[in-house]
């Protein structure tokens, strides 16, 4: 796709070691950081994770003390993410990775614990470990869609993902994957920007077939099938100053375990 990739690689690397924005998990790296980091990131956008991050280091430093922490307690902590799910596995995973004798060092691997799919096993290993593999993200879509000027329509995210990643593959460089993959997610998000093109600040402008000849604003091209919208009646119960909530206890990726308010059709 990009026919000079050492040129594209030089450009890119160069631009994200003068630009990158300074992150806690990037300043002092460690393991234990960019897994904590990479699972918030998961649904959640950088500014919004970055007080969470900071929070969650003091109460819980190393993998020993987050295994060891009561789940409602690890829970309380990831209050306001959302997903909770992700504050599960995460307990659990460092529950796993304390009883093993070694650590997973690729990502087939750590795709076999709990909440690693291939985005995280990826960045895992890339950033922590320096294994080439490619993350491939909502950003990283985008900076491929617009370089390449690939028009073609896809009908969700994961199936651009999945059209993208050998070109991402291709990409990475093999001396430092954790950073040319950091660096293009960076340049997703503060310069090839969903809701406009900073082309003039681009440090790969000129491998970019959209801002040559195309229209980088329209791609990628998602046309995601229309939401069905549902309704749902809530009871407000007051009492003595108490509002009463409970649990959510389905299994709903989002809204597991979250508080809030009793839906009527639990009155039944
Ligand atoms: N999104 C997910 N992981 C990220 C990272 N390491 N840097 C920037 N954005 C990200």
């Amino acid at each position: 796709m990009i026919q000079t990739i050492p040129k594209f690689r030089k450009s890119l690397l160069s631009w994200y070691d003068e630009e990158q924005r300074s992150l806690p998990w990037r300043t002092t790296p460690n393991l234990y950081r960019t897994i904590v980091s990479e699972f918030m990131l998961q649904q959640t956008q950088v500014k919004t994770a970055l007080p969470y991050f900071d929070q969650w280091m003091s109460r819980f430093p190393d993998f020993h003390t987050l295994a060891k922490a009561d789940i409602e307690i690890v829970l309380k902590h990831w209050e306001g993410l959302g997903y909770y799910n992700r504050a599960r596995n995460l307990h659990k995973l460092a529950n796993q990775i304390i009883g093993l004798e070694r650590l997973p060092n690729n990502p087939e691997e750590w795709k076999m614990l709990p909440g690693i799919g291939d985005y995280t096993a990826s960045a895992i290993a890339s950033i922590a470990q320096n294994f080439p593999s490619a993350v491939v993200d909502g950003n990283v879509v985008r900076v491929l869609a617009r370089i390449s000027n690939e028009k073609r329509r896809f009908s969700s995210n994961r199936q651009a993902v999945e059209f993208f990643r050998a070109s991402a593959e291709s990409i990475v460089d093999p001396e430092r994957p954790g950073d040319t993959n950091q660096a293009m997610m960076e340049l997703g998000a503060t310069v090839c920007i969903k809701a406009a093109t900073n082309c003039t600040i681009c440090p790969v402008q000129s491998f970019c077939s959209a801002y040559k000849s195309g229209e980088p604003k329209a791609l990628p091209n998602i046309v995601r099938p229309k939401r069905t919208k549902v309704f749902i009646n809530r009871a407000i119960l007051i009492r003595e100053n108490t509002i009463l909530l409970h649990k959510n206890p389905s299994n709903a990726r989002r809204l597991s375990d979250h508080y809030e308010l009793p839906n009527l059709d639990a009155f039944e």
